[in-house]
């Protein structure tokens, strides 16, 4: 089948490189000439696991273009995907401009009919609403289907090629029908309703992973006043089915591209329809508090921190990705320097945009022992694999203080004291 993907981003690329690899024919557009030039050359834009391989094979294969004329990717695509940015608005609503912008676009340049494909995280009624605009601007038969992405950063090429659930949102047949023929490879439950649930489903989704993520932090603050592990009461809540052991790791809570705005945004949904989302909006409120009582403990323990100088591992707002938006590691940064710290840090592969810390640029240093040296306090912030296999007693050695915060428990308390350190885990 011809598909079309409209921004190339984190899941447009993926989405984009997956359906080429599963056979069908994919013109990728991104406004981003910088992007859609490095592509054309091999070169990533992001840092994702096994991506760059499929990326150059199949555009070797001649199943994967990349564009930045709609005129080159539309006529003659069944399949039109909306991959485009969905970020928050000041008050908390999605901001659509550029959405909006793609889809007309899209409708400019449509030969034939077309599958209008929102991969995109919108508001509910969106499909509908992109439909009325898209089929005034065309007389092209256009039917718009919501299929939201749940791919995960770190894993995106596994989890769009064995996802869990596919999620087809779709007011007509025939539109169906193309989906199916699209994602007929997976071998995963296809769920088909219609669009409005679809488009809640994505945000109920993430609203309830978040929420799980600042339940566990809840009880993890809780253990630091008792005297429990949280990482020994994760284990032992998480081996019931019911509850499930993933998301139940304590830390500096949840961050990244997609949780923050989508929860604001099921927020800003239920202020809409003067409903009051209690559950959410405590997640939400917990989720400031897990940031904040880390640097507390911290400012405990090493009074001042005025002066001080902390070193930070992981700048990425998770282990496996390059993305740092809204990450809690770069909340953190900002909010120790706004203490009088000085701060530095070191990430395997994100890098943080000079402006996005109140204070100036930050040092990065491009080695963990060497973003130590003469530090008080070392903090882990993103839970990356390489940070476990860390020499404890060398970092110990380099450093002039001997605090080491665990802000994603990746250590063992134990090994921490052998090396020398005093240890700052999350909820034990
Ligand atoms: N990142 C994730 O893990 C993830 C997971 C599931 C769903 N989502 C949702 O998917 C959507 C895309 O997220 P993302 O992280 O890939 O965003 P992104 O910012 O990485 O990519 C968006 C791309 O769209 C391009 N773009 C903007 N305007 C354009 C236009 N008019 N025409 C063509 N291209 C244009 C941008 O240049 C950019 O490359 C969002 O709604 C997000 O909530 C993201």
């Amino acid at each position: 089948m011809r598909v079309a993907v409209i921004g190339t981003g984190y899941v447009g690329l993926v989405s984009g490189a997956c359906l080429a690899e599963l056979g069908h024919s994919v013109c990728c557009v991104d406004v981003d000439e910088t992007k859609i030039t490095n592509l054309k050359r091999g070169i990533m834009p992001i840092y994702e696991p096994g991506l760059e391989e499929i990326v150059v094979r199949n555009e070797k294969a001649g199943r994967l273009q990349f564009t930045m004329d709609y005129a080159e990717a539309i006529p003659g695509a069944e399949a039109v995907i909306m991959a485009i940015g969905t970020p928050s608005a000041e008050d908390g609503s999605v901001d659509m401009t550029a959405f909006d912008t793609a889809v007309q676009s899209v409708a400019q340049n449509v030969r034939g009919p077309i599958v209008l494909v929102d991969k995109s995280t919108v508001p509910v009624g969106t499909a509908e609403r992109i439909e009325r605009i898209a089929r005034s601007l065309t007389d092209y038969p256009i039917d718009v289907i919501s299929n939201p992405e749940f791919l995960r950063e770190g894993h995106a090429v596994y989890d769009f090629l064995t996802p869990a659930r596919v999620v087809i949102g779709s007011a007509s047949s025939r539109a169906t029908d193309v989906m199916i023929h699209l994602y007929g490879y997976l071998d995963c439950p296809k769920y088909v309703m219609d669009r409005r649930s679809a488009e809640l489903t994505k945000y109920a989704a993430n609203a309830f992973l978040a929420t799980k993520i600042s339940f566990i932090n809840e009880i993890a603050h809780l253990a630091e006043e008792v005297g429990a592990d949280v990482t020994e009461v994760a284990k032992g809540i998480g081996s019931d089915p019911r509850i499930g052991k993933e998301f139940l790791r304590a830390g500096l809570g949840w961050g990244g591209s997609c949780f923050p705005k989508d929860v604001r945004a099921i927020m800003h949904l239920a202020d809409k329809h003067q409903h009051p989302l209690p559950i959410v909006r405590a997640a939400h409120a917990m989720n400031k508090r897990a940031r904040e009582r880390v640097v507390e403990r911290i400012e405990r323990t090493m009074e001042p921190i005025a002066g001080k100088k902390v070193a930070i591992l992981g700048i990425a707002f998770k282990g496996n990705t390059d993305d740092t938006r809204e990450s809690a590691s770069v909340d953190l940064l900002s909010m120790l320097r706004a203490r009088g710290a000085t701060v530095c840090a070191y990430d395997p592969v994100a890098k943080i945009a000079n402006d996005a810390i109140a204070g100036g640029p930050v040092v990065i240093h491009t080695d963990p022992y060497e973003a130590v040296v003469g530090a008080d306090v070392v903090i882990v912030a993103t839970e990356w694999e390489e940070f476990r296999a860390l020499d404890l007693a060398r970092l110990r050695e380099a450093m002039i203080g001997d605090l080491l915060v665990d802000a994603r428990n990746l250590f063992r308390p134990d090994d921490a004291a052998r090396a020398g350190f005093r240890y700052l885990g999350v909820g034990r």
